[in-house]
């Protein structure tokens, strides 16, 4: 299973790839507006520090304003993946853009239905949004296991990016389900390294060796 991080910040970036976790970056309206820097530098910044896909949203929401945009992003660099809303007009930018070569990520999807016809246009990624369904009672989760279920039935190519991941948890499930990304925020990545028997055998094997030090004088 691939690791994204879903973040646009450098530094948090930074951190993980240190550590040869991060498979590619996803970014979006919101986490490009927190860094407050200039978003086509910010993006070649990511693009450059990560070997990896990485997700730039497009603004536009009619087709051609989107298809303009896209090629925009992507000149930028060789890595840039351009994440397109599920809409008609998007679907159709996607469908212009996969015949260009030019890789998509098709964001805010909800149904298993919307991930097909995503495919079917040519998507290269689709984002399902576990969070924001659990956040409406819905079952996240649920949505996975349906669209790897039927890319598998189709033999469909699209790579599924767990998206909207709100815990550890999450990824576990993503990865049981046999999902092919997961695109984790930071503060989720950093609490799937922890376990409070990990830090207590870590205290205990340090005393036992400093008791150890002391016999041996
Ligand atoms: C990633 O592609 C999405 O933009 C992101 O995971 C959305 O997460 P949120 O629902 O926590 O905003």
């Amino acid at each position: 299973m691939k690791f994204f991080l879903d973040t646009a910040n450098v530094e948090q970036i930074k951190k993980f790839v240190e550590l040869g976790l991060v498979d590619g970056v996803t970014t979006n309206p919101t986490l490009i507006s927190k860094e407050g820097k200039d978003f086509h530098s910010v993006i070649k910044e990511i693009c450059e520090i990560v070997d990896g896909p990485v997700s730039a949203e497009v603004v536009s929401l009619d087709a051609e304003g989107m298809i303009k945009e896209a090629r925009e992003l992507a000149s930028l660099a060789d890595n840039v993946v351009i994440k397109i809303p599920m809409t008609k007009e998007g679907m159709k930018a996607v469908n212009v853009l996969s015949k260009e070569g030019i890789k998509t990520n098709v964001t805010l999807v909800f149904s298993p239905l919307q991930a097909l016809i995503a495919a079917k246009a040519g998507a290269t990624y689709v984002s399902p949004f576990v969070g924001r369904l659990d956040d409406i009672g819905h079952e996240g989760m649920k949505l996975i296991e349906d669209v790897v279920k039927i890319y598998r039935n189709y033999d469909i190519k699209t790579e599924v990016i767990v998206a909207s991941v709100r815990h550890p948890t999450h990824v576990l499930e993503a990865a049981r389900i046999g999902a092919d990304i997961a695109t984790v925020p930071f503060d989720v990545m950093d609490k799937m390294f922890k376990h409070p028997l990990t830090d207590i055998g870590i205290e205990r094997f340090m005393k036992d060796w400093e008791n150890y030090l002391k016999n041996k004088k």
